[in-house]
């Protein structure tokens, strides 16, 4: 029985992985066990993805919490040694590129324990973003590299990975877009609307945290009156990351929450799922949104200067733009004149085996 680690810390590691669990709890030769860092501990951010995902409790609970980067990553790789000693497994997976993602690739592989990167290959090029740093040191020591698209195929080869390293297995995260999306029909999605007041198309959905958008004053406030004149052509939900609540408090920017623009806690995995679905455009500076609206054909405004997610705009529904430009291109949206784009390749549901079946072979 091959025992496998698999280790997250923050939302977006959480729709990664479940898939992947199910998949191998199903198979008797595998032996999969759950580390979660601690680096998202809030209920909203956390647990309510555990349950909406069907996910057990966390095998592990590093509790490692919040800090500055160095201090983050220090305080999960020390953690996360004890666990690899405890436990000894055959293989650690890591998923996308925060820093729970570098921390324990790095501390498997010092403990000469080969590791695997799901969503593999990615880049922005664009080191002023951590997340960039997380990547290109996970895939420069990763054993097996699982990508989902042709553009980060190409960026490892282009780094000097070898092939033979390199598996594109698809989208993941599209995995459990299709259970969760799937188990959740017309009645109780329209439940799920009607709680937040709102009907299908006639609302947007906006999320923003990324330093870059919500850790300068004036930057923050620019955007927020941004959001404010956006709200008055189409209601805006405003779910509230918590690294962004905190820096409205912090620089103390008034911010009043309205019928127009509604600024709400985080949502459960299921609650968002059906409001991004439902939306008549979503404007955010997540890159695992960017991918879920390509795959529900709903317009998505990046508020960002690069992506590390290029498909989704060369086939899919997705377009970079500035605060400056932001009200002009919602105005395209509402008057239809926006690109319906297409679902890549291999974002259909079927990641998990195919990793699973390459997992059984390695
Ligand atoms: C992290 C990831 C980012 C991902 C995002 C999704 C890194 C470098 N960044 O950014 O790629 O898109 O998660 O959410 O790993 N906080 C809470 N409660 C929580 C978690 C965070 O209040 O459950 C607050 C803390 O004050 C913390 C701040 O938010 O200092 C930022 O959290 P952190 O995990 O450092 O980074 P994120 O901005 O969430």
């Amino acid at each position: 029985m091959k025992k496998l680690l698999l280790a997250v810390g923050a939302r977006p590691n959480f729709m990664k992985m479940a898939p992947l669990y199910s998949v191998l709890a199903r198979e008797h030769s595998f032996n999969p066990v759950i580390v979660h860092t601690g680096q998202h501990y809030d209920y909203e951010m956390s647990k309510a993805f555990f349950e909406d995902l069907k996910l057990p409790r966390p095998h592990h609970h590093l509790d490692a919490g919040s800090g500055t980067h160095a201090v983050q990553t220090a305080k999960i790789m020390i953690a996360f040694e004890k666990v690899i000693d405890a436990e000894t497994p055959d293989l650690v997976v890591v998923f996308g590129d925060v820093n729970s993602t570098v921390a324990c690739s790095i501390t498997a592989k010092k403990c000469r324990v080969r590791v695997a990167h799901v969503e593999a290959g990615l880049r922005s090029f664009d080191d002023s973003m951590p997340e960039e740093i997380n990547r290109k040191v996970t895939d420069s020591i990763s054993d097996l590299l699982f990508t989902h698209s042709e553009d980060a195929d190409r960026n490892l080869v282009n780094e000097g990975v070898s092939r033979k390293k390199i598996h594109r297995v698809g989208n993941i995260m599209i995995d459990s877009i299709c259970t969760v999306a799937g188990s959740i029909d017309s009645a109780r999605g329209d439940k799920i609307l009607q709680h937040f007041g709102v009907t299908n198309g006639n609302y947007s959905l906006i999320t923003l945290h990324r330093p870059c958008n919500v850790d300068r004053k004036e930057r923050l406030a620019q955007t927020l009156d941004v959001l404010r004149r956006i709200a008055k052509k189409c209601t805006v939900l405003f779910p509230m990351h918590p690294r962004t609540r905190k820096n409205i408090e912090e620089f103390g920017i008034e911010i009043t929450d309205d019928e127009r623009l509604r600024i709400m806690e985080p949502l459960t995995y299921r609650e968002f799922i059906v409001l991004e679905k439902n939306a008549r455009f979503v404007l955010t500076d997540s890159g695992g949104i960017q991918e879920e609206t390509t795959f529900f054909h709903v317009p998505c405004l990046t508020l960002r200067p690069n992506t590390e997610r290029p498909v989704t705009i060369e086939k899919g529904t997705n377009e970079l733009i500035d605060i400056d430009s932001a009200e002009e291109m919602v105005v395209r949206v509402l008057d239809g004149k926006w690109k319906k784009g297409e679902i890549p390749e291999l974002w259909d549901g079927g990641a998990a085996e195919r990793i699973t079946e390459i997992l059984r072979e390695t």
